[in-house]
Formats: structure tokens, sequence, C-alpha cells
């Protein structure tokens, strides 16, 4: 990834790639921190392929929130800004209501919890 920004004649301030719970492309997410790149991640929910996730549910319960607002939570306490979609006026508060933070255990567990995969969406081509 080095020689991606020694092409570089600035260093850029933002990168967006494909990040939510299952899918957190971390060593990306940790080379831009250190190169002081904001990460911004788009499908934060997971284009709903994380909807059915047994642990987000079982948070969403515990926090009394939805689980987008668990994967949204996530992802503000990993000093990445989301960009979630939705065709719903209702869904877009819900989705800016994150008013919460996650238990340093609970944060660890979606850290750490099963790989999703990617969408199959290639950022070159959306
Ligand atoms: N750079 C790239 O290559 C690239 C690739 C893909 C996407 N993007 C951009 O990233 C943004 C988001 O991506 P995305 O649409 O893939 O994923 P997303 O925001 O993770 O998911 C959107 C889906 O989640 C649903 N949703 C949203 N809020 C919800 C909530 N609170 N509860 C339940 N369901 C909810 C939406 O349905 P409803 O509409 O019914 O609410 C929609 O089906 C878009 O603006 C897109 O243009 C960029």
């Amino acid at each position: 990834m080095q020689n991606i920004l020694d092409n570089c004649e600035v260093v850029p301030m933002v990168n967006q790639i494909e990040f939510h719970p299952g899918y957190i492309q971390k060593d990306v997410v940790d080379f831009d921190k250190k190169h002081g790149i904001v990460v911004e991640a788009w499908s934060p929910l997971g284009r709903e392929r994380v909807f059915k996730d047994k642990l987000l549910n079982k948070l969403a319960e515990k926090y009394g929130k939805s689980v987008a607002q668990i994967c949204l939570a996530f992802s503000l306490q990993m000093d990445v800004v989301p960009l979630p979609k939705s065709s719903s006026v209702e869904r877009m508060k819900q989705n800016m209501d994150i008013d919460f933070e996650l238990e340093k255990e609970d944060f660890e567990k979606i850290l750490n919890m099963e790989e999703t995969g990617w969408s199959g969406l290639d950022p070159d081509k959306f």
C-alpha cells in the first residue's frame, strides 16, 4: 500500500472503502489512520447482508437499538465515517440518532466476529 502513496503528489484526505461488521478491512483502516487519511465506509450496514447476524441481533436487543444502529455505532467507534443509504425518512432519522456507545467487550466481539465477506461490488466499476 505504501507504493500507492509514493505515487501521489498529495496524500488523499479521504479513502472510501466497503466497511461493515464482518468486513472491516483492518489493514486498510490502520494504514489510512497512520497516514492521517479519513476512512469513509460505504455499505456500512452491509446492504442488509449482516442484518440476520446472531451477535448483532443480540447486541441490538441488549442496547434497545436496531441492528443498523449497532453497525453505525461500531463504525463511529472505529473512527470510520459511515455513509448509510435509506429510502425511508424514518430509517434515515434512526441512522442519524446514534446516541450510545458500545461497551469495550461488545465492540471487540464485533471486531473479531466471523467474516461475512465483501459485497462483490468493485469500487472501480460501481
Ligand atoms: N464507492 C463505491 O464503490 C460504492 C459502492 C456501493 C455503495 N456506495 C455508496 O455507499 C452508500 C451506501 O451503500 P449501500 O446502499 O450499499 O449500503 P448500506 O447503506 O449499508 O445499506 C443500504 C440498505 O440498508 C437498508 N437500511 C438503511 N437504513 C436502515 C435501517 N435503519 N434499518 C433497516 N434497514 C436499513 C436500506 O433499505 P431502505 O432504503 O429500505 O431503508 C438499503 O437496503 C450509497 O450512497 C452508495 O452510493 C459506494
